[in-house]
């Protein structure tokens, strides 16, 4: 293949005929990683400077214009569409551990929750962590019926066709089997497979992969299921969704049964009692793991006891009875080449390193966050010392870089000895990169402290704020807007055309209407197409009703992530109510306030910030354009309907001698009940244990039910 820096005029027409092959796979292949992966490997300028010598190429050799071209493909953006599913039993994720110390606090947490005396004995199970992609696979009447990703936990993606195509993954279950089995476990590439299938890319000039996790996850989102079948993909089982009936009571109990079934299960899965015993099994797994022939990331520790794993319940993300213990992260030396700020969608000023590129476990690595200002000089988040001092980070300096996992590299610690005698302090930017305006650490408020993010004051004035709001409204946990990523959100914010512009999220739903009557036709813009933008405008129809928890989660505001919308969903029920409950606490004060910072898991940092986003008049009118594009459903009730408590608001107060504090409220929540640490008028009921004192005469006064354990165990019985 000609030089891809050769100019167009000098290639010879089977020149360029390769080099438009290699452009499509490569164009595509960067598509999958921005769109499908969110892990892009080159620059968005990079990415354009490949587009435009595809369509340079394709000017001159009109003939050769591929049917896989990426000027012919739509929205730049050929995401495989799944349809979605929606888990009978969400998917949830593991708390991590990192040391020995968090294990025997995580065990002594279980003891302590159940109420249990250290000398008790409770099994755990300890296994690998598989480092590969979470599968939830239904079978009704012994029949593989459907599979999905785990998507967000709640909904996932319908990969039936491909997941059928895994040899390891029984198409039918022995006779006998309950009606309803949803096995759930973990699908991965073996590293043996997986260098094989780098072998070939290699040999046929094709680009290798980065590693097995991804190219995993690429097999198996893949709509033509024949290249799912292609790469040899593999399953272990590890635990299950809904079943019509439990065949075994203990987690060991469940695995041999699904092994018998005809799953792959681990076979370094082992029942233990003792904390020194469960560390002990986490090193010999961390020994055997340079032979194994698939990635751990770690050892994950289950109470074997079903009842127990019952009665320990969730928290908002993950289990009580389980946790993951992960192995050390990974290290190497490199330098630091540049520091670039990125601006955020709240203004925070990130800096970053640009690192020449070293590859650290398997992944290569070019960026690394630097955090905030203090973190360059060496100083940690409540103002302690995380390296020596002078170890400040300094462009041109040798330094240590982990990757641990998903999370984002960090520099760890700089090389002194290798520092370049012209290296000089990094000078924290004191005005916006992007829109000029002055950057300001703030002071917190009780503390005096400052604190450690330096912030654009610029807001909507700076483009850099708005454009990050614009893509996480988009964001797939948000509005979910296929077909309006990063690019196309970059695209759309800086077109000059007021039939294109989109720089508030209510141009999103207005953008058709304002094209239906403009004559610059986003059709016949480079990157898009008919087909493209009829898909687009129909995505975005598609979220002109959207649930509650993902619109309050789409506004940004400032601490509210997906868990804090989602609690705050589940206490208002509606958007009416929640946006006038929200103004009426304006003051920080009153009933709607106090309810707003009784909501479980909302503290007041976090109630402040809404209250604040609310009396934002921009942000009111941008709100009330939104809302006359869109409407936010009611919330489900996540209330079990059944329940006597469902919906009530319950305290607990005196000694409990049946169950823990912890485990009574997480009881009462289960059921549907919402806990309060304190009696109001609202209060419903009140469970008093012996020595009750000013709640009991609080619920006295306020007339509130009072009954007694033995009444509560009653009460739930139904
Ligand atoms: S148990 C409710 N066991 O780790 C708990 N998860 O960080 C269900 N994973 O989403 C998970 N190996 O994809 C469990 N032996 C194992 C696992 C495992 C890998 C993954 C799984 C999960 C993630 C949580």
């Amino acid at each position: 293949m000609a030089n891809a820096k050769s100019p167009v005029e000098t290639l010879t027409e089977e020149e360029a005929a390769a080099e438009l092959a290699f452009l499509a796979a490569e164009i595509a292949r960067h598509d999958e990683l921005y769109h499908g992966q969110d892990a892009p490997e080159i620059s968005d300028a990079d990415y354009d400077a490949l587009k435009r010598r595809n369509e340079e190429i394709e000017a001159r050799f009109p003939a050769l214009v591929r049917d896989d071209s990426p000027s012919r493909r739509v929205g730049s953006a050929p995401l495989a569409t799944f349809a979605p599913i929606t888990h009978a039993r969400p998917m949830l994720s593991l708390d991590n551990t990192f040391s020995d110390e968090d294990v025997r606090d995580f065990v002594a947490s279980v003891y302590r929750f159940l109420g249990r005396l250290p000398d008790d004995s409770i099994a755990f199970t300890a296994e690998p962590k598989i480092d590969g992609l979470s599968m939830s696979i239904r079978y009704e009447n012994g029949r593989l019926v459907t599979a999905a990703t785990r998507g967000d936990g709640t909904t996932g993606e319908n990969v039936t066709a491909n997941v059928l195509t895994i040899a390891e993954i029984p198409n039918r279950l022995p006779a006998g089997v309950p009606a309803v089995v949803e096995v759930r476990g973990e699908v991965y590439m073996a590293k043996s497979d997986f260098l094989a299938l780098n072998e070939k890319m290699a040999a046929e000039g094709r680009q290798t992969y980065v590693n097995p996790r991804n190219t995993a996850a690429g097999s198996l989102r893949q709509l033509d299921a024949a290249v799912t079948a292609s790469r040899k993909l593999r399953f272990f089982a590890y635990a299950w969704g809904e079943m019509s009936a439990m065949p075994a009571d203990t987690q060991y109990g469940m695995i041999e049964v699904l092994k018998s079934w005809g799953f792959p299960v681990n076979p370094m899965t082992q029942r233990l009692f003792r904390v020194d015993d469960i560390i002990n099994h986490y090193r010999e797994i961390g020994l055997a793991r340079p032979d194994l022939d698939y990635d751990i990331d770690g050892v994950v520790y289950k109470v074997d006891e079903l009842a127990l794993q019952e009665r320990l319940g969730f928290r908002s993300r993950s289990p009580r009875w389980a946790t993951a213990h992960k192995f050390p992260a990974e290290q190497a030396f490199t330098t630091v080449e540049r520091i670039d700020i990125q601006v955020g969608r709240t203004g925070a000023l990130t800096p970053v390193a640009r690192l020449t590129p070293v590859t650290v476990g398997g992944v290569v690595v070019t960026n690394a966050t630097l955090h905030n200002a203090d973190y360059i000089e060496g100083i940690g988040n409540s103002g302690e010392r995380i390296r020596e001092e002078d170890h400040d980070i300094r462009v041109g300096d040798t330094v240590i870089v982990q990757r641990a996992g998903d999370v984002i590299p960090q520099v760890l610690d700089v090389l002194m000895e290798k520092r370049p005698a012209e290296a000089h302090r990094y000078e924290f930017p004191k005005t916006c990169p992007v829109c000029g305006s002055h950057a300001v650490r703030e002071r917190h408020e009780k503390t005096g402290r400052l604190d450690s993010v330096t912030r654009c004051t610029g807001g909507f004035v700076c483009r850099a704020q708005a454009v990050e709001h614009l893509k996480h409204f988009v964001s797939r946990n948000a509005f979910d807007i296929e077909g309006l990523g990063a690019k196309q959100v970059d695209f759309f914010f800086e077109a000059e055309d007021p039939s294109l512009t989109i720089r508030t999220a209510p141009d999103i739903f207005t953008l058709e209407k304002r094209q239906a009557s403009s004559l610059t036709k986003l059709e016949n813009i480079d990157g898009f197409g008919k087909v493209s933008v009829r898909k687009l405008y129909d995505a975005i129809n598609a979220r002109r009703s959207i649930a509650l928890n993902r619109f309050i989660y789409a506004l940004g505001i400032r601490h509210v992530g997906e868990t804090n919308a989602k609690l705050l969903a589940r206490a208002y029920g509606t958007y009416e109510a929640f946006a006038t409950a929200m103004k009426e606490a304006e003051g920080l004060s009153g009933e709607a306030w106090n309810d707003l910072n009784n909501i479980e898991g909302i503290g007041e940092v976090v109630a402040r910030a809404i209250v604040e986003f609310y009396k934002e008049p921009r942000n009111l009118d941008v709100l009330g354009r939104l809302l006359e594009e869109v409407t936010p459903e009611a919330a489900e009730a996540v209330v079990v309907s059944s329940s006597p408590v469902a919906g009530k608001t319950v305290v607990f107060t005196g000694s409990l001698e049946k169950m823990t504090r912890d485990e009574a409220k997480a009881m009462a929540e289960r059921l549907g009940a919402k806990v309060a640490g304190s009696v109001s008028k609202k209060t419903d009921l009140v469970v008093a244990g012996p020595g009750a004192g000013s709640k009991l005469d609080k619920a006295k006064e306020f007339d509130v039910e009072v009954i007694d354990e033995d009444g509560w165990f009653e009460l739930i019985k139904g």
